[in-house]
């Protein structure tokens, strides 16, 4: 009924769920003592016959103060419960936020962004009961009965004590059979609920793709049989709730009955006073019990949305690296073979040799491996044989930090952030002042329709859609310069926008090659003649490698493309004219 590893998490929570089980505990004294001389008053009316606020006064005095005391006391319990629940939670969502950095990009290779959303919003909501509810719960819910029957004992009757006491665990024991199921039903319920989740939030990204080829229809219908099965999973969790409440009301409210049946069979023994209190006491044994079997259902929700999440924290995470790139030095690829999976290699046997500060490209047909290769460089992936070295050190001893600090990749699809324009390109230069910002945004030719709009407190939307492709990846470019790395890698940087953006781009590269080690992809081999030089893959090896030249020379691999690619523009250039 306990889930350790939830309570190992946040120790810190152990204070607030003792502090909520106490003052429940003093709630209990308190109501004992007004019931307690609530009945003395009754007591008294019974056996004196009129009501008088003089001969009642001390009584009703208590009453009152008690009143407010555990007036006060409840506000603390739930103080104490929304403390302990905070706690965790918070605790919760930075281990997830902290593992999800030791992850990186790696965490898309188990878990959907969807679900992981999910499980750190409303995953970690489901605690909140579970440690400001069901946990205090738990161990108020045999204090309680304990209590109470040492009350009654002390008023007068053991056996009636006894015999509640004996009842209470009825409950509990109803619970455990239900928890048997609600296991299973539970984790099919968030199994389905992360599913659809999942769904809508694909559909919902590619909205424009559905509708440009009208299959909206068909995703819709798809959407509907997934939420019917969610449906019907809620229906089966709803009636396992309500079955089993039904099933601890019987023994709640029944067993209350046969306290009271005993202490009426009991009245005159007992006394007026004690016999009432009793009366009014017994559904007490029951009621704590009862609504820890209710709090439980809300429980078992949040350890089944705990279980999830603690898979998630224990996925493996990627080795720590010692390496540090003092110099760049040669970057060397020696008979790199790679795989993503074991079906199908990708590289067969690479070499590439590119030494400092010089201008290197790859050209090759389309799924060649191009952007593997470049992935590798990344430190993506470290599997496969053969070795690659940055200035001599092997990239898979190389630390991520320091990789990161000696190159900036730009591919075609380049990433920004809901928020100012300052904002973005700080990411990668924290300390670059307004002016350093403006200079870089002038030579990636953004200046002038930055200053046109809101200068650097423009703000970019979400997903930049208030950027043309060409700004977009201007900007990218004014990010990547201001990271000032030795090493860039611009995958297909240029491709898909327009001429003026590509020129001022490839400009940059070019500017840059003098004082860094620049590695250009490009489908266009117009962009790379220029290269000190060039690698022609296909189907992951490494068919010819020269300057443009000697590659038009060699007659072979490049010089087809060039000469088809000629064509192709020329073809161009002729029907336009
Ligand atoms: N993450 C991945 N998992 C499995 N296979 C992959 C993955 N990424 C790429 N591939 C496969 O590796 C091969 C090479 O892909 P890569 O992206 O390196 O090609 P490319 O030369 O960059 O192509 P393009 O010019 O179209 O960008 C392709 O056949 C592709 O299917
Ligand atoms: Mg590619």
């Amino acid at each position: 009924m306990f889930d350790k590893r939830l309570m190992k998490v946040c120790p810190e929570s152990r204070k607030y769920i003792i502090g909520n089980v106490l003052l429940q505990w003093f709630e209990l004294v308190c109501n004992a003592l007004i019931f307690y001389e609530l009945a003395g008053i009754i007591a008294g009316l019974v056996s004196g016959g009129s009501f008088s606020l003089q001969d009642n006064a001390v009584n009703i005095a208590i009453v009152l103060s008690t009143v407010i005391i555990r007036f006060i006391a409840t506000k603390f319990a739930v103080k104490m419960s929304f403390l302990a629940s905070k706690t965790v939670k918070r605790k919760m969502r930075g281990m997830i936020y902290g593992k999800l950095l030791k992850l990186g990009s790696a965490y898309r290779e188990s878990v959907t962004t969807a679900e992981l959303v999910q499980e750190s919003v409303e995953g970690v909501d489901q605690l909140e009961s579970y440690f400001g509810q069901y946990v205090p719960q738990f161990f108020y819910a045999f204090l309680a009965p304990v209590t109470l029957f040492v009350m009654f004992g002390l008023l007068g009757s053991w056996t009636v004590g006894l015999v509640l006491l004996i009842c209470v665990p009825l409950i509990p024991g109803a619970i455990v059979m239900v928890q048997k199921i609600a296991k299973k039903l539970l984790a099919r319920y968030w199994g389905q609920y992360t599913e659809l989740g999942s769904t809508f939030l694909e559909n919902l990204q590619g909205m424009t793709t559905l509708k440009t080829y009208q299959t909206d229809g068909f995703k819709n219908e798809q959407m509907n049989a997934e939420s019917d099965k969610f449906r019907f999973v809620t229906m089966k969790v709803l009636t396992m709730q309500l079955n089993s409440i039904i099933i601890m009301d019987f023994f709640t409210y029944g067993g209350a009955a046969v306290g009271i049946a005993l202490v009426a069979s009991k009245f005159a023994e007992l006394g007026i006073q004690p016999a009432l209190f009793m009366i009014l006491m017994s559904a007490e044994f029951f009621l704590p019990m009862r609504r820890l079997g209710s709090y439980f259902h809300v429980a078992m929700n949040g350890m089944a949305a705990s279980d999830k999440i603690f898979k998630f924290l224990q996925l493996p995470e990627p080795a720590k690296k010692p390496g540090v790139i003092e110099n760049i030095g040669e970057i060397r690829f020696s008979d790199v073979h790679f795989s993503y999976d074991e079906s199908r290699e990708i590289l067969h046997g690479i070499d590439i040799s590119i030494p400092e500060h010089s201008f290197t490209c790859i050209v090759g047909e389309s799924g060649c491996g191009k952007s593997t290769v470049a992935s590798l460089l990344m430190g993506r992936n470290t599997t496969g044989s053969g070795s690659i070295t940055i200035g001599g050190k092997n990239i898979g001893e190389i630390s991520e930090e320091s990789l990161m600090n000696s190159l900036t990749y730009i591919g075609h699809n380049s990433f920004f952030f809901e928020g100012t324009v300052r904002e973005n390109l700080l990411i990668s230069n924290p300390d670059a002042d307004d002016e350093k910002l403006w200079s870089v945004l002038e030579r990636c030719r953004l200046s002038e329709f930055l200053k046109a709009e809101n200068g650097l407190d423009t703000e970019l939307l979400e997903n930049t859609i208030n950027l043309s492709g060409g700004q977009r990846q201007r900007l990218a470019l004014a990010r990547a310069i201001l990271h000032d790395t030795p090493f860039y890698i611009f995958d297909e940087a240029t491709s898909s926008i327009d001429v003026e953006s590509e020129e001022t781009i490839l400009g940059l590269i070019h500017e840059m090659t003098e004082t860094k080690t620049v590695i250009m992809i490009s489908h266009r081999l117009a962009n790379v003649k220029d290269a000190d030089c060039i690698y022609v893959m296909e189907n992951g090896s490494i068919a010819e490698h020269g300057t443009h030249s000697e590659l038009l020379k060699n007659n072979s691999v490049y010089a087809a493309l060039w000469e088809r690619q000629q064509e192709l523009e020329n073809y161009g250039k002729g029907e336009s004219a």
